[in-house]
């Protein structure tokens, strides 16, 4: 009887591994080799492609920092890449995986960001989520976290699913933000198309308790290394920004929303793990941009983190970059 009992606690223990793995998001997406999605976009050598051609290493030196970018132009779809970043003492480090159109539209452009702030020695990273609108960069919509996991051990799976309606940051299985698109955000919500880029680049003006750490180049090189590249959406034609061209294979399954069970697991991920909401920030804004519902319990909660300064929006995909001088702007 004993037995019997282990057996079926095996058998449960064993369905249920199987069930929580393969409800990985991108499960029936296609994953790509880098070539096939992506291009250098600075860093000469600081760029490595790992010979199995799915994986590359971004590092930044004292000469230089690194990124690529997407190949195509993408109006709405999933994109994730598994992502390790670097260890020890990370302080002024930014590790960007984001959407952009700021070259096509300098003045009015789209984003959508994951930042990953290094830190001091024994400190964690923490992740900084963020978009703009056509140009609504006066408007930063930033919120911080920390992590349930230290992002220096291991590789894990950073993802943007964007629709018409909704975007949703997800970290692994976990959605750790959805912003539904309102009425009352106009054109702040992301509608053109955009590339994908991930950098990595000194920000040592801002990014660890507003500039107070600098980038330590004892420490270099500072190496992320990403892989599992998903790209899956709707391509668009640079000459002509009205052709789409939709992905339509039978099996995939993008996330359309978030299920009731992912909707509590977020709410308890935001509860035990974000730092910093704008929504909270009274300092930035008197009143709160519309679309945010304050709760004064979280409002509470969230006093006791460090203020926090902000150098993203332009500054990571400024034509700096290109230039390999990754300065921040702000
Ligand atoms: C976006 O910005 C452009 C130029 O500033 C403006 O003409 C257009 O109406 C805006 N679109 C939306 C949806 O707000």
């Amino acid at each position: 009887m004993k037995n019997m009992n282990m057996n079926m606690y095996i058998q449960f223990v064993l369905i249920w591994s199987f069930v929580v793995l393969g409800h990985g998001l991108s499960r029936n997406l296609p994953i790509i080799s880098f070539d096939e999605g992506y291009s250098q976009l600075f860093g000469d050598d600081n760029l490595m492609v790992l010979k199995d051609g799915n994986s590359v290493h971004l590092s930044l030196d004292e000469r230089t920092g690194s990124g690529f970018v997407s190949q195509d132009l993408y109006l709405h779809g999933f994109f994730s890449a598994s992502i390790k970043l670097p260890a020890d003492y990370t302080a002024g480090v930014v590790v960007a995986f984001y959407m952009s159109n700021g070259d096509t539209f300098e003045k009015n452009h789209d984003e959508i960001d994951f930042e990953f702030l290094g830190n001091i020695r024994g400190k964690e990273w923490r992740i900084q989520t963020n978009i703009y609108g056509n140009g609504s960069t006066k408007v930063g919509r930033e919120e911080r976290y920390g992590l349930w996991f230290d992002p220096t051990d291991d590789y894990h799976q950073y993802s943007i699913l964007w629709t018409k309606a909704h975007i949703i940051f997800y970290v692994d299985d976990v959605a750790i933000r959805e912003i539904k698109r309102t009425e009352s955000m106009g054109g702040d919500f992301p509608s053109k198309p955009m590339t994908l880029y991930a950098t990595i680049w000194d920000a040592s003006e801002w990014a660890t308790n507003g500039g107070k750490y600098k980038v330590n180049y004892k420490y270099a090189p500072y190496i992320a290394e990403f892989s599992n590249f998903v790209l899956h959406g709707c391509t668009v034609d640079p000459v002509d920004l009205t052709s789409l061209k939709c992905e339509d294979a039978p099996n995939t399954k993008i996330p359309t929303g978030i299920t009731p069970s992912q909707r509590a697991k977020m709410e308890s991920f935001r509860k035990k793990h974000m730092q910093y909401s704008y929504c909270y920030d009274k300092r930035r804004y008197k009143t709160p941009p519309s679309e945010c519902v304050i709760n004064p319990k979280e409002a509470e909660r969230l006093k006791r983190f460090d203020p926090v300064t902000f150098g993203g929006g332009r500054a990571h995909h400024g034509k700096s970059h290109r230039r390999g001088q990754a300065v921040a702007a702000i």
